[in-house]
């Protein structure tokens, strides 16, 4: 990987591709999204965060080596920002930098607030003063909601949003943050509310791949025994790929503003077992067990998005079924272990 990136000046070269910007670019949606625009003809650039076992900052962009640039840099660290927009100049910021696991945001309440809300100042600053014509994407969450629902069941932009989570109210900031950016200095700024999305590149600490991980463990007879928390909430699922897609095209949309991207589809944490053991030819209730250590101080219950807004204006349309989806990480993890 390119890691020596900030040591070549992007600034006056004469490009014809679009450069695209992603923070966050080695997690699994980052992945995805460098994939799919490299695939649109882009030229990619992103920030990846220094961490101790150099595997785990670059596994899931290993293959893309060669065609993307890499710095490192940290949205809480601002110099590097500046640096890295200045170096790249880029006509796209995607930023999907955080600290993305909500139980572990009660362990880490004001790290959570640091990098989630006051890491997105720091790049729309960077981004005001740099490169103001360029287009800005930011990661918000369906957790923003937390337990506002509509009377018909769904969350939509009208939703009020009341976080039940350090991580949710920092995203709540970072997206207030980003309305005001767009409203006060005319960005191209927009917001992504974004639903939970699972592949399997997912880390095996969300409770999709976690599932599924464990379910084809014990199909394999490594182990009798899978610990969850709560299996009463309910999620909206999809895949990370469709919804990468969602993102590039509302970036594109010629009005900045934001959009929710979803299933439309609700099922429970014990549906999803009883689905993933079912598939394997197993019985959830044999193997599950609950363990206090994965319960919240406070549960977000339900998610269900609405996004036919995006549908019918950005033609976005999934590629991925639930059980398509589902089945594609079984598979991945039968060939894995
Ligand atoms: N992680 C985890 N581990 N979750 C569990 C477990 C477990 O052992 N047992 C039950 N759950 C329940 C959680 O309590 C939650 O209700 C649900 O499974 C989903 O948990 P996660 O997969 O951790 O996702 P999340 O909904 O908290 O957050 C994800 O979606 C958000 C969008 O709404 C993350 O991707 C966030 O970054 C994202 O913003």
């Amino acid at each position: 990987m390119g890691l020596d990136g900030m040591a070549r000046s992007f600034k006056n070269e004469n490009f014809s591709m679009k450069k695209a910007f992603i923070t966050g670019i080695n997690g699994q949606d980052g992945s995805y999204l460098c994939e799919h625009l490299i695939d649109l003809g882009y030229e990619v650039f992103g920030m990846v965060r220094r961490q101790s076992v150099a595997e785990n900052q670059s596994f899931r962009i290993e293959k893309l080596n060669h065609k993307i640039t890499t710095f490192y840099g940290d949205i809480n660290d601002e110099k590097s920002i500046w640096n890295i927009l200045e170096n790249v100049c880029p006509d796209e910021i995607y930023n999907l930098a955080a600290m993305s696991h909500v139980r572990i945001s009660f362990e880490v309440p004001s790290y959570t607030l640091k990098t989630n809300g006051l890491g997105v100042l720091n790049l729309l600053e960077a981004y005001k003063h740099i490169c103001p014509k360029a287009k800005f994407y930011q990661a918000s969450s369906s957790e923003m909601f937390g337990n506002s629902i509509d009377s018909d069941g769904f969350q939509r932009l009208t939703t009020p949003m009341n976080p039940t989570s350090p991580y949710g109210c920092a995203k709540v900031l970072a997206y207030n943050l980003v309305n005001h950016y767009r409203n006060a200095y005319n960005l191209h700024a927009c917001n992504g509310i974004l639903f939970n999305h699972e592949s399997p590149r997912r880390g095996i600490n969300f409770v999709t791949n976690k599932i599924v991980k464990g379910a084809v463990e014990i199909k394999k007879g490594l182990r009798n025994k899978l610990a969850l928390g709560n299996l009463d909430s309910s999620r909206d699922w999809g895949h990370s790929y469709d919804y990468v897609r969602a993102m590039h095209l509302i970036v594109n949309n010629g009005k900045a503003r934001n959009w929710i991207v979803s299933s439309g589809q609700n099922r429970s944490v014990r549906d999803l077992c009883e689905y993933v053991f079912e598939t394997l030819g197993l019985n959830y209730m044999d193997f599950i067990i609950q363990e206090k250590k994965y319960l919240r101080p406070e549960e977000l219950k339900y998610l269900k998005g609405d996004s036919s807004e995006t549908r019918e204006l950005l033609g976005w349309k999934p590629f991925y079924s639930f059980e398509t989806m589902i089945q594609e990480m079984i598979d991945s993890w039968m060939k894995k272990i």
